[in-house]
């Protein structure tokens, strides 16, 4: 396997890394501005919003992990160093492993809340009074912001094998270029 790995990730494994990070950024985001919001009405919105962006999360990382058992991807990248080398494919699993979790604990919150149907247009859905007396909310919280750090941690490994390393790791995240022939 290690003979034959291929240099970079497959053009499908590309795809559904990139797009997780959009979704997953644009679900941090409404969900940190709506849970500042005041219970009311107008916050149904921002929660269908952040429910369907979670439910494709779920979707794409199932999709994605199960297409990882399948596809050739490179050996993991090597900083020289053994610790680090560890840590690097323990935060790869880590970010699989709190993505999933912050999903889960999303779904359960809004099972227990009943607000499924505001997905599907749903009207007269009544907000609970507190969201926090459910251990799903809790759940959720906390896990937002190690997610959050795990994240940065992850970007500036990329960062430092880029620019440090210079081994030129984000072109395995990327898609091949095509070779241009000139014309003739
Ligand atoms: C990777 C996917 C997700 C991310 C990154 C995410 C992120 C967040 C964040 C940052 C908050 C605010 C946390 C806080 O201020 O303490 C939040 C709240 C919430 N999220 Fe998610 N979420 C995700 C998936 C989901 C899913 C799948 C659902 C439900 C189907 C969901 C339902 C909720 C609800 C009901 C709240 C509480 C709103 C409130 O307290 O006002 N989330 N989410
Ligand atoms: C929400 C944000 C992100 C998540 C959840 C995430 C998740 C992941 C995961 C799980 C892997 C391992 C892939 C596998 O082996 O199956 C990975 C690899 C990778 N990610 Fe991210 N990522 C995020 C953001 C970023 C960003 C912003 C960058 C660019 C700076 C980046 C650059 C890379 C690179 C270059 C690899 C390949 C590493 C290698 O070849 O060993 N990621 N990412």
């Amino acid at each position: 396997m290690t003979k034959n790995a291929p240099t970079r990730y497959h053009p499908l494994q590309v795809t559904f890394h990139w797009l997780t990070v959009v979704l997953v950024v644009a679900a941090f985001i409404v969900g940190r501005t709506m849970s500042d919001l005041p219970n009311d009405p107008g916050k149904i919105t921002s929660l269908a919003v952040h429910m369907i962006l979670g439910a494709i999360i779920l979707i794409v990382l199932v999709v994605r992990f199960i297409a990882r058992l399948y596809l050739p991807r490179p050996v993991h990248a090597s900083t020289g160093n053994v610790f680090l080398d560890w840590a690097g494919k323990a935060v790869h699993y880590a970010l699989y492993a709190l993505v999933f979790l912050m999903t889960f604990s999303g779904m359960s919150l809004s099972l227990q809340t009943e607000l499924l149907p505001i997905v599907f247009g749903g009207s007269g859905v009544a907000l609970p009074a507190d969201f926090y007396v459910f251990a799903a909310r809790m759940l959720h919280g906390v896990i937002a912001p190690v997610l959050a750090l795990l994240v940065v941690l992850h970007v500036e490994a990329a960062l430092y094998h880029q620019f440090v390393l210079k081994d030129n790791l984000l072109s395995r995240m990327w898609y091949k270029k095509k070779n241009r022939r000139s014309i003739k």
